[in-house]
């Protein structure tokens, strides 16, 4: 079975209305005064006022920080590094999607280690650890909240990257799928493939392993289950919980077992055309899954099978071709565009391959995937997708 290395937060609270643990959660951690870090949507939908008034309601000060963008910069970094320096917070509250969560696992860890956010990108690790972060994710996507990565966008550079490490691992998951019933249409299905992917990714990864594997195929079927549901009636609590379920369960698969060549190639399409991450996932998903299938022929098989878009009576060929069919109906389903009908500049997008090909494989996610490409074979699925 090989060996296995996980990381993970110290305390996870899971279930609809746990965000009312959030006080109860930071006495437990002898915490008292700590630095909200979130966005503005999430201040005017409420979100942000379930939680503080529970922390009103416990006598805990707070501040707040609500000045996340999406796909967070190194510069929304640096504000937000000013805000927790501005007072005498001692830990970090990240309350939203994977860019606020992202950005509050930024914040604590460069409050101790020296130098710019670029200096530590991955395969670096990042263990030196700062203040302690409470994470409560409001998407149910990414499973940042458990995971051991932190995506950050290089202003200067133009390049999405990871940060990796103990430092990057949430003190504490508060994870309430009762945030995720105000995701419009397009939110939750480009979320919901991000989960996705990132369970099949772990699941077909050189690095997963028994762990990994239970985490990413309990995620599967619920995300096949449960997203064209969610998408129809936002309302619907069966399909929102599976989802947020799926995705810290995938968050925890890909967390140890890594991402794969969705993910090297899906960061260069968000930092140079700034596509949502969970769509220029699905952008690529199908693509990369038939050029990748043949080299892991079982683990695919696999996948098909638990999401019920092939039967135990399939061979795995046979299965591995179902899979890459039922993944283009689901992009057919979830309204999925190609970049080209995304509105992407052909000139620069044909213009840039090269270097999103070498920023894909510098990230180091597609050596974990089963068919290692060469940067001619992601310039051309970069060009298949179109
Ligand atoms: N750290 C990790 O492990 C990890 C994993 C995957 C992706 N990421 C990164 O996370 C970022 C993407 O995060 P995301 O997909 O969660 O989206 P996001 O945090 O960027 O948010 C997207 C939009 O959804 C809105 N939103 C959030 N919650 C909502 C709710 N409950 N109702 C209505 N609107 C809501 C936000 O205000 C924002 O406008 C990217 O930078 C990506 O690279 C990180
Ligand atoms: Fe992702």
């Amino acid at each position: 079975m090989g060996i296995g290395r996980v990381q993970s937060p110290r305390i996870i609270r899971i279930g609809g209305g746990v965000a009312s643990e959030s006080a109860d959660v930071l006495q437990q951690l002898g915490l008292s005064k700590p630095l909200i870090v979130t966005d503005r949507t999430l201040v005017e939908l409420g979100h942000v006022g379930r939680v503080t008034d529970v922390l009103e309601a416990a006598g805990i000060a707070y501040g707040i920080f609500d000045g996340v963008i999406e796909d967070p910069t190194d510069t929304c970094l640096d504000e937000g590094l000013a805000a927790f320096r501005a007072s005498d917070y001692d830990c970090v509250i990240g309350l939203g999607g994977g860019s606020p969560m992202d950005t509050a696992k930024a914040i604590s860890f460069m409050l101790v280690n020296p130098g710019h956010v670029r200096d530590y990108k991955a395969p670096t690790q990042i263990d030196k650890s700062g203040p302690p972060t409470i994470l409560i994710p409001t998407t149910g996507g990414t499973g940042s909240e458990l995971t051991r990565w932190c995506v950050i966008t290089d202003t200067v550079k133009t390049e999405k990257y990871n940060l990796s490490g103990l430092a990057a691992v949430a003190t504490a998951a508060i994870i309430d799928w009762e945030f995720t019933v105000t995701k419009p249409w397009r939110i939750t299905a480009d979320t919901a493939v991000d989960s996705l992917t990132h369970a099949m990714e772990a699941y077909v990864s050189r690095r997963a392993f028994a762990y990994t594997d239970a985490f990413a195929l309990s995620a599967m079927p619920l995300i096949a289950k449960h997203v064209r549901a969610a998408c129809m009636d936002g309302s619907n609590a069966e399909a929102r919980e599976g989802l947020m379920l799926a995705a810290s369960q995938a968050g925890m698969a890909f967390s140890n077992a890594s991402v794969a060549l969705v993910h090297g190639m899906s960061r260069p399409i968000g930092a140079h055309f700034h596509v949502a991450h969970g769509l220029s996932n699905a952008m690529l998903l199908p693509a990369v899954t038939e050029f990748s299938v043949g080299h892991a022929q079982s683990r695919y098989a696999d996948c098909a099978r638990v999401m019920e878009m092939a039967t135990s009576g399939d061979n795995d060929a046979v299965a591995c071709g179902k899979l890459v069919e039922g993944l283009r109906r689901l992009n057919d389903d979830l309204r999925v565009p190609a970049p080209s009908a995304q509105g992407l500049d052909k000139q620069q997008y044909f213009d840039t391959l090269p270097i999103m090909a070498e920023q894909a494989l510098a990230s180091g996610s597609p050596q974990n995937n089963p068919r290692v490409p060469t940067a001619e074979e992601i310039v051309q699925l970069y060009k298949d997708i179109w």
